[in-house]
């Protein structure tokens, strides 16, 4: 259940979007380039230079990482100009690094914000992930079940063969059974090489990406984001931290998390009204990437409330100075 907290969230929205269009703009002049780390600092320098800017007292739940590696935006670090509601935010400033330096589709600048102390202070480790848009019964698939449980259940529950399901999984080779056993059913696969925040968004508008369900395990921050996400938009998702060894056991205790084997459900990701915008920076399904023009950058955000349910998106077109 959401709980009903108070931030500003209407007022705060458009900041938002003006914090995640920054990170796209200054992350463009790198697309393409092969050079990951600078693409990642671009981003970062201009996200938090925005995020500075905001009437907020934030503090970075789901950042570059932990104080000792990460500058900048590290989890801990105190945003915002320190005039208005204390808040958690979770960013990725360049979520899908790779695929900007090869200019490959669906990288993204994301942030989310909400209430402090309501999103999950998830530790860098792996989350296995399941997800899916809008309009089903509660609970009609989940991590317990096996891949293909999944699919036959999502097919009885739209009402179409398994074979008219499309499952969205990273292309690792970790997932080659779950792959294997999807492709048993029928089902089509869109197999991505990066970005699973844009992977489990597409389940939440399958008549415009074509992709009904997303599973597999990916970074844990990034679950948090794509939870925030789908709780604008009402899909449901399903997370549970992997460990890998003691190391990794042991950030998630610092983080707070005592139940390692613990299921949460979206809103116990994002256990209160959250805003979330992302913007496109190599082009995708779910928004345009960042164009140029003779003397401008244009940008294409989409910036939700899951308090109202509202999904805007926002073209920006900036002179080049
Ligand atoms: P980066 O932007 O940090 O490169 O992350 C991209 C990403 O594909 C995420 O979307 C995903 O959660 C994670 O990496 C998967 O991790 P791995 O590459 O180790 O499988």
């Amino acid at each position: 259940m959401t709980a009903q907290k108070d931030f500003n969230d209407r007022m705060l929205s458009l900041g938002l979007a003006r914090v995640s269009e920054a990170a796209a703009h200054a992350s463009a002049r790198l697309i393409g380039r092969g050079d990951e780390k600078a693409a990642d600092q671009a981003a970062v320098n201009a996200m938090r230079d925005q995020l500075n800017m905001l009437d907020i007292k934030g503090v970075v739940v789901i950042g570059e990482g932990e104080r000792d590696e990460a500058p900048m935006l590290y989890i801990g670090e105190e945003v915002g100009n320190g005039n208005g509601p204390e808040v958690d935010i979770a960013l990725d400033p360049l979520e899908g690094t790779t695929l900007t330096a090869k200019d490959m589709p669906n990288a993204l600048t994301v942030i989310a914000m909400a209430p402090r102390g309501t999103l999950l202070h998830a530790p860098d480790v792996y989350m296995d992930k399941l997800a899916i848009g809008p309009g089903f019964a509660k609970d009609v698939v989940s991590l317990d079940m096996s891949p293909a449980e999944r699919v036959r259940a999502l097919a009885r529950a739209r009402g179409c063969k398994d074979e008219d399901i499309t499952v969205c999984i990273l292309e690792r080779p970790r997932h080659e059974e779950m792959i294997a056993e999807v492709r048993e059913t029928g089902a089509a696969i869109r197999l991505i090489t990066d970005g699973d925040v844009a992977g489990v968004i597409h389940t939440a508008e399958a008549e415009l990406t074509g992709i009904d369900m997303y599973m597999g395990s990916g970074g844990a921050p990034e679950g948090v984001l794509a939870a925030s996400a789908l709780k604008c938009m009402g899909g449901q998702m399903w997370g549970r931290l992997l460990f890998r060894n003691d190391d990794e056991r042991g950030r998630a205790r610092k983080a707070g998390i005592t139940d390692l084997d613990r299921i949460y459900a979206r809103d116990e990701l994002v256990t209160a009204d959250v805003i979330f915008a992302a913007t496109g920076v190599t082009n995708g399904s779910i928004v345009a990437g960042v164009k140029r023009e003779p003397g401008y950058l244009q940008t294409e955000t989409i910036l939700m409330r899951s308090k109202t349910g509202s999904v805007r998106r926002m073209i920006y077109r900036n002179p080049v100075r």
